[in-house]
């Protein structure tokens, strides 16, 4: 068997007769035993990569090959070797947590006793136990994800796709959720995980892939990424956009990267965080410009695509609203 749970070679994916290419030829090696990352932002591509490799839907061309098994050529045996929790809840909301999960066991042909004694074990991993008799209706959204997951997880698969498990929740639910999945991971599972958010690929992933408009931007671990970056951005509020344009003729070459100004802020990339920060209060200062405000923060997914592409996500589409339903009505299919 290979080394890699899943090894796809240029896979393309068009919707619309071809005018939308959602996937233009990506290609990846997925590492057993770890959590890999698929970053994008919305619309890039990756719940169109997850469903192609959990045979939901084909690839135009390419070819993928998940835990040995091609595809397209043999999909019942990947159905059987991954676990799949969508973008959007699939659990039965008209019944229980423990209905549902002894519901997905005798799906996968466990006997009765073991579909329950298997559910049971699960909701107890995931702290659901006491929701367990509990109609999930009730449940509130991080509940719902913790339940998505475990019921990824009846069969006991060594692969399991998490499509944006984190996305929506509050960050008390988002912390429990990354703490469940590096126990899987420490348990041995293989974890394809998809997300909008930088601070998750970097804390879950050891390796990430960054996608754009269905192309492969970037790769590599996310210290690579973050050093290709510069480490922090320092943002400097002004005023006004006044000053903040006077200013940046100032401070702009104290960042790595061209400098961003949004309005009356301006975004350097830095490598020592507190020192540029110094260093641009007394330039500031010197010019007698009256600062609003200083502030240090790690590289964003925001700031990954500004300095890899030169333009910000796409942030004013809705976070896939639209689909929603359709998209819940055919994982459910
Ligand atoms: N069934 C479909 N029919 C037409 N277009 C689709 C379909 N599924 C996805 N798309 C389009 O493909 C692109 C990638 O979508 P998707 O894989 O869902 O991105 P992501 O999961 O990164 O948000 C988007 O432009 C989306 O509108
Ligand atoms: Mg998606």
């Amino acid at each position: 068997m290979s080394e890699f749970a899943v090894e796809a070679l240029n896979v393309v994916r068009t919707f619309d007769g071809g005018a939308l290419r959602a996937l233009d030829g990506v290609s990846l090696h997925v590492p057993r035993g770890e959590v890999f990352g698929l970053l994008g932002p919305n619309g890039s591509g990756k719940t169109t990569m997850v469903r192609i490799l959990s045979t939901i839907l084909a690839p135009t061309s390419g070819t993928a090959m998940v835990n040995g098994f091609d595809v397209v050529r043999q999909p019942q045996r990947v159905r059987q070797s991954i676990g799949l929790a969508g973008q959007y809840a699939t659990v039965d909301e008209n019944l229980t947590g423990l209905e549902n999960l002894r519901m997905i066991g005798r799906l996968n042909h466990l006997r009765t006793s073991v579909a329950v004694s298997r559910a049971r074990q699960l909701l107890e991993q995931f702290g659901l136990s006491e929701a367990a008799d509990r109609s999930t209706k009730t449940y509130s959204g991080g509940m719902r994800r913790r339940l998505d997951l475990a019921a990824a997880l009846v069969a006991d698969p060594p692969l399991l796709f998490l499509d944006e498990p984190t996305t929506g929740l509050d960050p008390q639910s988002r912390q429990d959720l990354w703490g469940i999945i590096e126990g899987l991971v420490e348990d041995g599972v293989t974890v394809l995980l998809t997300t909008q958010y930088l601070e998750e690929a970097d804390r879950l992933a050891r390796q990430l892939v960054v996608l754009d408009h269905g192309t492969i931007i970037a790769q590599g671990t996310s210290r690579e990424l973050k050093t290709r970056l510069g480490a922090t951005v320092l943002e400097v509020h002004f005023f006004s956009t006044e000053d903040a344009r006077r200013a940046l003729a100032l401070i702009g070459d104290a960042s790595t990267k061209p400098a961003n100004v949004e309005g009356t802020v301006i975004e350097l990339t830095v490598e020592r965080g507190p020192s540029a920060a110094a260093d641009v209060l007394r330039r500031v200062d010197a010019a007698g410009l009256a600062l609003a405000g200083l502030s240090l923060r790690e590289p964003s997914l925001d700031d990954v695509f500004l300095s890899l592409t030169g333009h910000r996500t796409e942030k004013d589409e809705e976070p896939d609203a639209a689909p929603r339903g359709r998209e819940a009505r055919r994982a459910r299919a």
